[in-house]
């Protein structure tokens, strides 16, 4: 069944957000009872391809946002808007959430930042019913901005910036808070201070609820483990494997097997001859 934001909000057990890009993924994360499902813009990275998450267009949110729908039918699903969309004014972010909402059957929109002109966009939404998650810390939309792909909140005057931001986003109107990529404790104290809750990635324990890109969770990239993920499975190695055995048995000509192919009557083929 899927969870109302109230019932999101008040939840007794920390909140399990993954994301997902495509039909079978989707598909598992619902399987799987988490509590929400995000479309991150990520999909540029572990999806697409891109060196960023800049890339990424509307199109591509709201295509891959179908297909996660359409495998999740009973899951809280947050798209992200992507880099671009909600930047030019009010007006525009509300017409690229109308489209993703209407266009991919979300629940939400997320979007990054906690500047005045963000938390104008959030506060326009929010009013016109569009629920909005919020996302500060680390946002890898404008992280060249930030000096690169680095803990963010670590002197006072960020650790400032980080709290303040996230609490202006709750009076905007944000119904939870993403945290990425900040010390524990500055999102234990984040946590504490904020009503609605906070969902961490790099961000220690004592978040609300954690989210993780399911592309590092599974594994799907062989190579060094990142720090702020644990890898729950070598989905990459196995995919390989599959792929190498496959070509192998191939070569060999030990596939496709009797098994795998279909029969024609003896009398049948005689008159090909
Ligand atoms: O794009 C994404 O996957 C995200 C999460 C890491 C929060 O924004
Ligand atoms: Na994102």
């Amino acid at each position: 069944m899927k969870r109302s934001i109230p019932e999101l909000q008040q939840s007794a057990q920390a909140l399990v957000m993954v994301t997902a890009y495509d039909y079978p993924g989707a598909r598992h994360a619902e399987a799987a009872g988490v509590d929400l499902i995000l479309v991150g813009d990520s999909l540029g990275n572990v999806v697409l391809g891109y060196d960023s998450t800049a890339p990424v267009t509307l199109a591509d949110m709201i295509h891959h946002g179908r297909a996660v729908r359409r495998g999740a039918k009973d899951t809280f699903l947050v798209v992200d808007l992507p880099f671009g969309t909600y930047h030019t004014g009010t007006h525009d972010a509300m017409r690229a959430a109308v489209r993703v909402i209407q266009e991919t059957g979300a629940d939400a929109v997320k979007m990054e930042g906690a500047s005045p002109e963000i938390l104008e966009v959030v506060g326009t939404l929010t009013r016109n019913g569009v629920p909005v998650m919020g996302h500060v810390g680390l946002t890898p939309q404008t992280a060249t901005a930030q000096g690169g792909l680095k803990v963010q909140g670590k002197d006072d005057e960020g650790a400032r910036r980080i709290l303040d931001g996230a609490l202006a986003l709750e009076q905007a109107g944000a119904f939870a808070v993403v945290l990425e990529t900040v010390p524990a404790r500055l999102a234990r104290l984040v946590s504490e201070r904020l009503g609605v809750p906070t969902i961490g990635i790099g961000a220690g324990v004592h978040c609300d609820g954690q989210v993780l890109v399911t592309h590092d969770l599974l594994g799907v990239y062989e190579g060094e483990e990142k720090k702020i993920a644990k890898r729950y499975a070598e989905v990459g190695r196995t995919s390989r494997e599959a792929i190498e055995a496959y070509a192998r048995e191939v070569r060999a000509r030990e596939f496709p097997r009797k098994d795998n192919s279909f029969v024609m009557k003896d009398e049948v083929l005689d008159k090909l001859y």
